[in-house]
């Protein structure tokens, strides 16, 4: 059977990226693999939009979360964990996990958090430390206002803003340094296009600052000890060899594309994605539309787990459900990844013929259609 992952991560790896980690295991204390290091942390910086320094973990996105927690925070700090979705809780948990105070603020799943209820909550909690939130929360498809949120936290100068940007960052613009994003963490697994493994993280001068305050305990997540290792070109451990060889070959490609035509391409499949399900008659789920993935609300009486199982087992695509409490109400279409347009309506077709065989009454070939339209036009 003919695969396709379409999900939002881990997502399709291009061919180059494939055959450019497939090369022999290169060792990393050499000068070979020091060269690649500088090399891909300068195209980092392009990607970021930053001139600080871009640190690695050889871990998942996660990876990167508890280090923001572990390496900026005190026992007993206040922090804002927002929370709009299953990875906004992750903040909370992270929190909860190294004796962190959070204040949580709870956003309708499938909206954005609205700022000014950030503010009113850092007015009233001048001592806050930190405020963590994702740029996008792939778990409802919603976009959050992150550069609205800067500018209340770039006025604070003990408060820093910390931004899961896992399935943002390389989908839609994110200036670290211009709207003043203190830590901006990315997975290899999303818009970077690599296999899961790799994490990455930018520090602002304001972040460098909490971190010497900092007495949580840490061992392997320690940003200090890496960027000590950053400037002698190595990392601390063993690093992610053949995924920062990918990574490699995928920042070079995006540079040579440009990132305003990166971010245009997502933009592109989104909305040819988004004309398709208007077409047939389903709805969108998200109120704050992001251009990492689509969301489907089911139709009533329709379990959206079924509809991801008919995919997965008889259609051989890999699409995402919902988690939480959208489990079963939800389907979620990437558009992260090696995916082009003819994906998007691959998708939609399959999505509209799995739902006529759990009884829906759906006409077929109405989301490729308009999705094909827009393609055609755009
Ligand atoms: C917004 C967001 N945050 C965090 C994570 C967790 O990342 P990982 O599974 O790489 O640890 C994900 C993964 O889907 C994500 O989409």
């Amino acid at each position: 059977m003919k695969r396709y992952i379409i999900s939002p991560g881990p997502v399709e790896v291009s061919p180059t990226v494939l055959s450019a980690m497939s090369m022999p295991i290169m060792h990393h204390r050499t000068p070979q693999f020091s060269e690649i290091l500088t090399e891909v942390r300068e195209n980092l910086k392009y990607l970021y939009q930053t001139n600080e320094n871009v640190l690695f973990f050889a871990s998942s996105g996660t990876g990167a979360m508890e280090a923001a927690v572990c390496n900026l925070l005190s026992k007993g700090d206040k922090a804002i964990c927002i929370r709009a979705g299953k990875f906004g809780e992750r903040w909370t948990e992270l929190c909860n996990a190294f004796g962190v105070i959070p204040i949580d603020i709870d956003v309708t799943w499938g909206e954005a958090v609205d700022s000014i209820t950030v503010k009113d909550i850092l007015d009233k909690n001048p001592d806050v430390k930190a405020v963590f939130m994702q740029a996008h929360e792939t778990s409802t498809g919603a976009k959050q206002p992150v550069k609205e949120i800067a500018e209340i936290t770039k006025n604070m100068p003990e408060t820093v803003l910390i931004i899961d940007a896992i399935t943002a960052l390389g989908v839609y613009e994110l200036k670290t340094d211009e709207w003043g994003l203190d830590v901006v963490i990315t997975g290899s697994q999303k818009a970077l296009g690599l296999p899961p493994g790799l994490s990455t993280i930018s520090v602002s001068q304001k972040a460098w600052k909490l971190a010497e305050k900092s007495d949580l305990p840490k061992f392997y997540f320690n940003l200090k000890s890496e960027l000590k290792s950053y400037n002698k070109q190595t990392t601390s451990f063993t690093p992610a060899i053949s995924l920062i060889i990918g990574l490699s070959t995928a920042l070079k490609e995006m540079k040579e594309r440009g990132l305003e035509n990166v971010f245009l391409h997502h933009k592109r499949l989104a909305e040819g994605t988004r004309q398709g399900v208007i077409a047939t008659g389903l709805e969108l789920y998200s109120k704050s539309l992001s251009e990492a993935v689509t969301v489907i609300k089911m139709p009533e009486g329709i379990d959206g787990q079924k509809v991801n199982k008919i995919l997965r087992d008889e259609f051989g695509i890999s699409i995402a459900g919902g988690q939480g409490e959208a489990k079963g109400k939800i389907v979620r279409i990437s558009h992260m990844g090696y995916l082009s347009e003819w994906d998007m309506i691959i998708a939609l077709s399959a999505i509209e013929r799995a739902l006529k065989k759990l009884g829906h009454p759906i006409i077929l070939g109405r989301a490729g259609a308009a999705a094909l339209e827009y393609f055609a036009q755009n």
